[in-house]
């Protein structure tokens, strides 16, 4: 067996044996595959696809090719461990919110996430825009803040799924990101490996996400669901809307002062919804209540009684962040230019397309172009209104945030066509579409 032939077998489209993908996961892993090999075979799946049964054994080899987390470690007893994890949108600062938010209800949560992806931001680049947090800590250490504290956020550091961090780089700079097979064997992989019981999925759909209808996220959530049964690990897809931003900030400083705010009781009510829907699934698999409105009730709670910030503060320090920052968002560094875009007529807004949105702030320098681009915390947008709103001519539509007064000036144009407004009254987007179990 060789790696041009396995490649050369997908580019003519056809079913790749579980030896084959054992064979180019291993290797890349390794290093014997090259990246531009990889690069070859990702781009042939991305065109050609995979059936379920090739889809499951990629998921379980990139699963296996590092350590498989036993989370008894943490619980030291029969607790279930859930996760969490979004197929990504432009906005989304959930996991940020959502982890101490749990963790502060009593449920724990050792939670490895992303970097930016496509015109995506990550987690993983937002918590490293607070100055000292670390997401690179040591295995023992990540442990070890689960159980003091109940929750841990990082990054793929540690030995886990490390195919899955390789191929996810290389996709984000090959342009291969919207592939059921690629998705789902990501996010099912790292869930694996990180030792998950039971996994709550936001599956988004629309302009902002990798699936563009309800159908494609139907069928990338009934794989994923697919991939739980069959490794034993029950998996609920909460498919969320993502036709504009989430909540009202893009870009990475940007976006954590917004989830502290929403941790201090300021929650727009689109990223309210998505938070305690997932917050809602997450406590019944875990067991907690299963009566919808007594858990978001008590979740709410957490949120005025400080408790759910108070844990957000205690994970940032206990992972090296410097919490007076988040005390005072003030102190977060800004951007030198600050640009404000002004409605040129009246009338209601119509759409506010995701995807452009976060390939604005992408170009703005919150994203990267190369695996090894480095990007800027302080740029982005805050976009000061929702699709169904009624717009004066003169109000501020959104902020933008640059190094580069050139680059705002760009912007602001780009921003004027895609927030799109006319006479037409228009209803406010849905934001939870459908729960699959
Ligand atoms: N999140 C992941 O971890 N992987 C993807 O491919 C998309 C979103």
């Amino acid at each position: 067996m060789n790696i041009l032939e396995i490649i050369a077998k997908k580019r003519d489209k056809k079913e790749l044996t579980k030896e084959e993908i054992h064979y180019f996961i291993d290797g890349y892993t390794n290093g014997q595959v090259e990246d531009y090999q990889a690069a070859a075979l990702i781009m042939a799946i991305y065109l050609n696809g995979m059936n379920d049964r090739e889809i499951t054994d990629l998921t379980l080899e990139m699963a296996n090719s590092g350590e498989v987390l036993d989370l008894s470690k943490i619980t030291n007893s029969q607790e279930i461990i859930v996760d969490k994890h979004s197929t990504g949108g432009v906005g989304d600062k959930v996991s940020i919110i959502l982890c101490p938010l749990i963790a502060s209800m009593g449920i724990k949560v050792a939670k490895m996430s992303g970097r930016g992806l496509g015109f995506t931001g990550g987690t993983v680049d937002k918590l490293e825009s607070i100055p000292g947090y670390k997401t690179n800590i040591e295995m023992e250490t990540f442990i070890e803040n689960v159980k003091n504290i109940g929750v841990s956020m990082i990054s793929q550091t540690l030995n886990l799924a490390p195919a899955d961090k390789k191929i996810y780089a290389l996709r984000n700079s090959i342009s291969c990101v919207e592939s059921i097979p690629l998705i789902a064997s990501s996010i099912m992989s790292k869930k694996i490996a990180s030792g998950a019981d039971k996994i709550v999925l936001d599956v988004t759909v629309g302009s902002g996400a990798f699936m563009k209808t309800i159908e494609d996220a139907r069928k990338l959530a009934r794989q994923m669901i697919r991939i739980g049964k069959l490794t034993n690990r029950e998996t609920v897809c909460v498919l969320t809307n993502m036709d504009e931003p989430l909540g009202y900030s893009v870009g990475n400083n940007l976006e954590v002062i917004e989830a502290i705010e929403f941790l201090k009781g300021n929650m727009p009510e689109d990223l309210k919804q998505v938070v305690l829907e997932l917050a809602n699934n997450i406590m019944k698999l875990y067991g907690k209540n299963t009566d919808d409105d007594v858990n978001k009730k008590n979740i709410l709670e957490n949120i005025k009684n400080g408790k759910a910030y108070r844990k957000f503060v205690e994970m940032v320090k206990i992972q090296g962040g410097d919490i007076s920052v988040i005390e005072d968002i003030s102190k977060f560094h800004k951007s030198s230019v600050i640009k404000e875009v002004i409605a040129t007529k009246s009338g209601y807004v119509q759409s506010i397309n995701a995807e452009e949105i976060g390939r604005m702030a992408c170009s703005l320098g919150a994203g990267r172009v190369k695996k090894t681009d480095d990007i800027d915390n302080t740029v982005g947008l805050i976009i000061k209104t929702k699709v169904g709103e009624q717009i004066k001519e003169g109000d501020i539509l959104a902020e933008i945030h640059a190094n580069d007064l050139g680059k705002a000036e760009e912007i602001e144009k780009q921003l004027l066509q895609t927030i799109v407004i006319n006479k037409n009254p228009k209803k406010e987007i849905k934001t939870i579409l459908e729960i699959m179990v």
